[in-house]
């Protein structure tokens, strides 16, 4: 089982962007620690990261082509993208909405998710551990049988 796991907008500055909110882990050990995690649960993992909304956009559908499931961190692009949105909604694998921090708990127009209602599930403020629950889901869904 191949799982993507993508990035949006400035998430490729994590460990200097905003550390008492995001953390301190750099975008690549968070990805080095996720690939770890899916060898021992029997996953490969790849890694995308765009700024750019298009490419957030490809990257979906190429997932839809070649993964089983994708694990999501749009950014701001959560609170704004109908693209994004449609993207999700519109490819056939299980995407999993995840963040670093609990965007309910902050300002008021990151209250809004429009993928939250599109994707399978979401998961929210656990630092760099949002990803690794959401990679534990995939692996224990693909254990059950269909
Ligand atoms: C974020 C939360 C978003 O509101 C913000 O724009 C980000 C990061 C998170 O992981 O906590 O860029 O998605």
């Amino acid at each position: 089982m191949k799982i993507m796991v993508m990035n949006g907008p400035n998430l490729n500055l994590l460990g200097r962007r905003e550390p008492a909110i995001y953390g301190k882990q750099t975008l690549s050990e968070i990805e080095e620690s996720l690939k770890v995690l899916g060898a021992e649960l029997g996953l490969e993992i790849v890694c995308v990261q765009s700024n750019r909304e298009g490419e957030l956009v490809d990257a979906l559908q190429e997932a839809d082509a070649s993964c089983q499931g994708v694990i999501l961190n749009a950014g701001a692009y959560t609170h704004t993208s109908v693209a994004i949105r449609d993207a999700v909604s519109g490819i056939s694998v299980p995407v999993v909405e995840v963040h670093l921090s609990n965007p309910l708990a902050r300002e008021v127009f990151r209250k809004t998710s429009l993928l939250a209602g599109v994707s399978a599930g979401s998961i929210s403020g656990f630092g760099a551990e949002s990803y690794a629950l959401a990679l534990i889901w995939f692996a224990r869904k693909s254990d059950q049988p269909a």
